[in-house]
């Protein structure tokens, strides 16, 4: 299977990449792009990395066609980063055109590919490419996400934190949308709820929600790369576990909804050999949380019609 990294050189792609590199299945082809021109470099330090994985790097116009030729997964964490003051949303000027330009490749070189959106702001994003691949003819809701999995990471280290209790084993899922109050975590779903207090489940929402800027503002310059690169990992490797087969494999993801609550929105799902095999239903919210996803619809709404109208009116 190939699996295609489009930003390979970048913060998150790099880590990314080396993940990959050390955990895909034997006898995958890891493609790498960036407009970087070290890209190829990148894929020879990592083809040196003993694991039965063939990688190759490329960069340009033409590099991208071949990097997404035939590709039956491609990540996409292209596109420039917060830096502290900045909201998700400020970067929609700045990554809209990259994404529908990757996008807008991939729709006429693999078109059947499993796409996962790195790139924020991932609630615009999505729907954005869903409208390139419209206009192309080979939309497919069940084999586009965004990828919200570094919410679930987040949101599971810190109430193992809390519960002190494994973080490793922590279950908590995480619906809505990848920036400020659309990222719901469901503590009322984990195990231990009982024990923690409402305004220690407040504290931890509150925390999960503005995790990114936590990095972004303890860093300065630049916004969460490694363990962005671990929940992108986490994520591609599951729809690669999926597509070959593999039963009950279940991870949230920012997709079409048939949820009702937004267009688009994070739930968990089982992935299949087709991608998007099961929607599973959020399940049942506390108070609080119901209060907290109707608060979050008309941002969400907001941020996917921006994507919407991009495309249409471009
Ligand atoms: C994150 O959640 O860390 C990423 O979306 C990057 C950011 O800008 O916060």
């Amino acid at each position: 299977m190939k699996i295609a990294v489009l930003g390979a050189a970048g913060g998150i792609g790099q880590p990314l990449s080396l993940l990959l590199k050390n955990q895909l299945p034997k006898g995958s082809e890891l493609s790498l792009y960036d407009v970087a021109p070290s890209t190829p470099g990148v894929a020879v330090d990592l083809s040196h990395i003993p694991t039965d994985v063939s990688v190759i790097g490329y960069t340009g116009d033409e590099g991208l066609v071949k990097a997404v030729s035939g590709a039956s997964v491609v990540v996409i964490p292209a596109g420039m980063a917060r830096k502290p003051g900045m909201d998700r949303s400020d970067l929609f000027k700045f990554n809209a055109n990259i994404v529908k330009g990757l996008v807008e490749v991939v729709a006429k070189h693999a078109p059947k590919a499993c796409i996962a959106i790195i790139t924020n702001p991932v609630n615009t994003m999505v729907p954005l490419a869903a409208e390139v691949l419209k206009k192309a003819g080979c939309y497919d809701s069940k084999r586009l996400f965004g990828v919200t999995m570094l919410d679930t990471l987040r949101a599971e280290t810190f109430w193992g934190d809390a519960t002190k209790t494994d973080r490793c084993t922590a279950k908590v899922p995480v619906i809505g949308g990848h920036s400020g109050t659309t990222i719901l975590p469901l503590f009322s779903q984990a195990a231990g709820y009982e024990a923690i207090s409402a305004e220690e489940i407040e504290k931890l929402t509150v925390h999960v929600q503005n995790a990114g800027t936590e990095v972004v503002e303890a860093k300065g310059s630049g916004s969460a790369t490694l363990s962005m690169a671990a929940a992108g990992a986490r994520f591609a490797l599951a729809i690669v576990r999926g597509l070959n087969g593999e039963e009950n494999v279940v991870e949230p993801a920012y997709v079409e909804s048939k949820t009702g609550y937004a267009p688009f929105f994070a739930q968990p799902l089982v992935l299949g050999t087709e991608g998007v095999k099961e929607y599973l239903p959020i399940g049942k919210l506390s108070a609080y949380e119901q209060k907290a996803l109707e608060g979050m619809l008309d941002t969400l709404k907001k941020d996917i019609q921006q994507g919407v109208d991009f495309v249409n009116n471009n």
